[in-house]
């Protein structure tokens, strides 16, 4: 069967919208599909939604060329790429309802022949799930989970691994994973992204593609966790951690990474709850990784403030909100919950200091008593020094500005 040059890419934000630019500006026709109208607009303006290297050229040139637009509602296409959020819910199991409202938005357009890859970070078992979602949905077509390679429309897994700040580099240079739900839906899927595509394809079973894509984000949790209990450890013990560490990666087998206030961002923070869900009485270390790592904005809190009752009324500065460092992203911060939780403690005066936002969040700034100010007034205020991103610019902070205070280095940035 010939490569698909007619896509249809469902959820246009920071995986769907590169990966529609990616295969346009390669010559493929493209229409891209999201809910939010507003998006959808920016996108035939030839404007990017939002900030990402090398992404608003590449769409509005790729508009320009007439290959890439955007709609609300699917339309007829050789193969639909589907790019929706996976969040999970109050009880840490994943929400798949995106997923299946996307299968209900192209299963009347699907036609034999067609190839359906599902790109969006799923739990085990979700490809096949939403093989099957499309066929109760189009009973006039005969799909993967039952009739394997004979199917009149393929289904696939291929999970993401781009880097924020990289992903127009690393969606054509990393190594991919496909998953089939046969093999030939994998050998489809694998033409649709050698247009792409420089580094390896490695093709498997949907459910295997899956659980790939968890291992290395619950790889990255465990291995955090396990820097964040020895920080607590050491703190207990009354022993630099950061010293520890440097020590130990001497020895030519061992690497610790470096503990933090918590874990923050939509994926390691998130995608470990999937393994968990998936198989609940065997994940203990990769649970207890994610408790570990959720434990310790509180941890930090506490310290805080059990040093700041010392004082009558302590100005903490709270340097950084974003998840990590030098970008604009507060989702799932952990400097922002700890900001947040100090504030509502209400001991003294909390500053802030966030150079990449040029406003406190609105729940944040609603609690009252707190304010944005630029890093060097935070510290001049400060009594009690919290840092908590590793932005460059705090990096540069001179040691001679936080002589008399107390200060907490969470990154071990100012040893
Ligand atoms: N952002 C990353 O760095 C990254 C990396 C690897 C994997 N992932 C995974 O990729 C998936 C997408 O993540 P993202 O960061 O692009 O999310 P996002 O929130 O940036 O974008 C999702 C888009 O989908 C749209 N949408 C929601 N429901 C829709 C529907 N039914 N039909 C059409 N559009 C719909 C939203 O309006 C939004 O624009 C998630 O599963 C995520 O875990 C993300």
């Amino acid at each position: 069967m010939a490569a698909p040059s007619r896509i249809c890419i469902v959820g246009l934000g920071y995986i769907g919208l590169p990966t529609a630019a990616a295969l346009a500006t390669r010559g493929l026709d493209v229409v891209g599909v999201d809910v939010v109208p507003g998006v959808v607009d920016a996108i035939n303006r030839g404007e990017a939604p939002f900030s990402e290297p090398d992404l608003a050229v590449a769409v509005s040139g790729a508009v320009a060329m007439g290959r890439l637009r955007a709609t609300t509602a699917p339309e007829a296409a050789d193969a639909f790429v589907i790019a929706v959020p996976t969040p999970i819910r109050e009880d840490q199991t994943a929400d798949r309802s995106y997923i299946e409202a996307a299968a209900e938005a192209i299963a009347p357009v699907l036609r034999p022949g067609n190839l359906v890859v599902l790109e969006s970070t799923s739990p085990p078992g979700t490809t096949l799930r939403l093989s099957r979602w499309l066929a109760e949905r189009r009973p006039d077509l005969t799909f993967p989970h039952d009739h394997q390679d004979a199917a009149d429309v393929n289904v696939a897994h291929c999970p993401e691994r781009v880097l924020p700040g990289r992903i127009m580099i690393e969606i054509v240079m990393n190594d991919r994973v496909i998953g089939g739900v046969s093999p030939t839906c994998a050998e489809r899927a694998r033409d649709l992204y050698a247009v792409v595509t420089q580094g390896r394809i490695h093709l498997t079973d949907a459910t295997t593609a899956e659980m790939a894509k968890l291992s290395e984000n619950a790889y990255r949790d465990v291995n955090i966790g396990y820097a964040n209990e020895l920080s607590m450890i050491c703190d207990h013990l009354g022993i630099d951690v950061h010293e520890v560490i440097e020590l130990a990666n001497r020895h030519p087998r061992v690497n610790v990474l470096q503990p933090g206030p918590g874990v923050g961002g939509h994926c390691i923070a998130v995608d470990p709850w999937f393994i968990v869900e998936a198989a609940p009485e065997h994940a203990r270390l990769i649970r207890t990784a994610r408790e570990v790592n959720e434990s310790k904005p509180s941890y930090v809190v506490g310290e805080v403030v059990k040093s700041a009752q010392r004082y009558r009324d302590p100005v903490i500065a709270c340097l950084g909100l974003t998840f990590k460092a030098d970008v604009d992203d507060l989702r799932e911060s952990p400097a922002l919950r700890i900001t947040t939780d100090l504030v509502r403690h209400g001991l003294g005066r909390v500053v802030v200091a966030e150079p990449h936002v040029d406003a406190l969040p609105a729940d944040l700034a609603a609690l009252g008593g707190v304010r944005l100010v630029d890093t060097a007034a935070a510290i001049e205020e400060a009594d009690i020094v919290l840092l908590l991103v590793d932005h460059a610019e705090f990096r540069g902070v001179k040691r001679a500005a936080l002589r008399g205070k107390v200060v907490f280095d969470t990154r071990g940035v100012w040893r």
